[in-house]
Order: C-alpha cells, then sequence, then structure tokens
C-alpha cells in the first residue's frame, strides 16, 4: 500500500514540477487605504468559504469593524449560508445593477460586515470590474477578505485583479493540489503576490500527502494547517463560523491562528 502511494507521487512529481509556477520576484505591494485579500482555489469544496467567514469572524473580533467580508464568488454565492442567512435584502447583485450604492449593499452578522451574493440572481454575469465596485469600500476598511468561486473562469479572474493579495486554500490530496497549481498560475499571468497556503480538512490518513510534500509541491509558505473537524460542519449548519460557536476547537484555533499571522502582516503593513 506504502509502496503503490510512494510511486504515484514519483508519477506526478513532473506533473506538478511542470506546473510549479516560479517566484514572482520583486513584486511590491503598494500601501493602500484597504488591502483586498482574496481566499481561491480552482477546485471546488475545499474550504474557501469556510475560511473567509472564519478568518473574518475572527479580525472582526480583533480589529472592531475594521473588516469586510465579500462574497465574489457570484455564480453560485454562499458566504451567506455560513452566517445563517438563506436569503439576504440587499446584496452585491444590487451593486453591480446598480440599484444602490455598494455601501448601502452591506449587512453585519455577529458583528461582522458582509457583502453578500443574491442566490436567485437569475442574470448572465458579464465581465465585472471588481475592482472598480470595491473601490469606495476601501477607505472605511482596513482589510477586504473575498471570498471566490472555483475554477479560474472570468469572474474568478476579475476577482483576482481585485486582489492586492491572495490566499491559496487546498486539501492534502494530489488531485486537489494539481489542480490548485492552475490558480497560481493565474495569480502569476496577473501579478497578484501570494501570501501563502491553507492546507483545508487534513485528516492524518495515510493516503493524504505529507504536509512537507504539500509545501514543496506548493513553493510557498503554509499559513494554516485546518484539521478535519466536525465542529465545522456542524457550525455551518448553525450558522455561525466556527471561531464563533465553538472557540476552542481544533479548526478554531488554527483559523485564529491564521487571522494572527494576518493581523501581524497588516499592522508591519
Ligand atoms: N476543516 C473542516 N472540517 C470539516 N468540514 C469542513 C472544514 N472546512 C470546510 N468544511 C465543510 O466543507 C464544506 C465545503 O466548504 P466550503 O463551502 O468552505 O468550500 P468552498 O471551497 O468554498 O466550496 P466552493 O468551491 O463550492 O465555493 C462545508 O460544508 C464546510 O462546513
Ligand atoms: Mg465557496
Amino acid at each position: 500500500m506504502f509502496k503503490k502511494i510512494q510511486k504515484s507521487r514519483e508519477g506526478i512529481g513532473g506533473l506538478l514540477s511542470a506546473l510549479r509556477p516560479k517566484r514572482e520576484r520583486g513584486i511590491k505591494i503598494e500601501p493602500k487605504r484597504s488591502t483586498v485579500i482574496g481566499v481561491f482555489s480552482c477546485k471546488g469544496g475545499v474550504g474557501k468559504t469556510t475560511t473567509v467567514a472564519n478568518v473574518g469572524m475572527y479580525l472582526s473580533e480583533r480589529m472592531k469593524d475594521n473588516i469586510l467580508a465579500v462574497d465574489a464568488n457570484l455564480t453560485a454565492p454562499n458566504l451567506n449560508l455560513h452566517f445563517g442567512e438563506f436569503n439576504p435584502k440587499v446584496t452585491i447583485h444590487d451593486a453591480l445593477a446598480d440599484e444602490l450604492p455598494i455601501q448601502k449593499a452591506i449587512l453585519e452578522y455577529h458583528g461582522l460586515p458582509v457583502l453578500l451574493g443574491s442566490i436567485a440572481y437569475g442574470e448572465q454575469i458579464h465581465l465585472v470590474d471588481l475592482r472598480g465596485q470595491l473601490e469606495p469600500l476601501k477607505e472605511k476598511y482596513k482589510v477586504i477578505l473575498l471570498d471566490s468561486a472555483p475554477g479560474i473562469g472570468s469572474e474568478v479572474v476579475a476577482a483576482i485583479k481585485a486582489c492586492d493579495e491572495i490566499i491559496i486554500v487546498t486539501n492534502p490530496t494530489i488531485p486537489t493540489i494539481a489542480s490548485t497549481l492552475r490558480t497560481f498560475r493565474a495569480a502569476e499571468q496577473h501579478k497578484v503576490p501570494i501570501i501563502g497556503i491553507v492546507v483545508n480538512m487534513v485528516r492524518k490518513e495515510p493516503f493524504e500527502l505529507p504536509i512537507g510534500d504539500v509545501r514543496k509541491a506548493m513553493g510557498w509558505p503554509i499559513l494554516a494547517v485546518v484539521p478535519e473537524d466536525r465542529k465545522v460542519r456542524e457550525s455551518t449548519a448553525a450558522g455561525v463560523p466556527v471561531v464563533r460557536y465553538f472557540p476552542k476547537s481544533p479548526a478554531a484555533r488554527e483559523f485564529g491562528k491564521l487571522g494572527e499571522s494576518l493581523i501581524g502582516r497588516i499592522t508591519k503593513g
């Protein structure tokens, strides 16, 4: 069994090194009124929205209302569900449709300001200038945290372009990591610096890639290793992020550490 895993790891070695982007050098992070940090992953269901909800909640506990979480998954928004909201009364879609100034589309859950999406939005999402849309909000918040759609389609590209820096979420399995590497390529193409990786849903099963190998395959720092934790699913079902619902759970602690490291980064500018 172990031999089989070893062999498949060697087999994908070539694929991983071919896909691995070269480190972008010399990208400077310009001082901004807000820093827009996006959470991305080509693969669906890895925990992007969970990361945004929890890091957002943690930062709001530490930074008060200096943080805004935005659902930039415009075709299938679901950040709302992490706050127990099925039908937000105002949404980012209202602002994109010019029906509302974007500042008026912000709601608040457990003290965290959020810009949610409309699940009932039936129209096609055309190319959106998300960066331009967020501009009026940059004077109000220190950090804008963006939740992205999976894939690498036009709405994901619009979200990447709106970011000053990005975090990539993956799970410790070979197919997820291989597809996540495409997100690195897109970030590199649009010259958006990568802060690092969140490895989520770690079960420490023998078929998972060890964290050291994930780091080698990705070539960027690992910011957090979040365990698979049923308290996360329980919290999602309850509509309260786990950092608030079960703050002592292993996953909540790890999201908290990620939040602290972002605070350190933001404070250092
Ligand atoms: N560490 C974890 N332990 C247990 N369950 C988790 C963990 N992280 C996320 N989940 C659960 O996995 C599911 C998918 O998570 P989430 O919606 O955050 O993924 P996503 O990457 O945003 O998905 P999509 O690409 O569809 O937007 C959710 O039900 C969530 O509760
Ligand atoms: Mg999501």
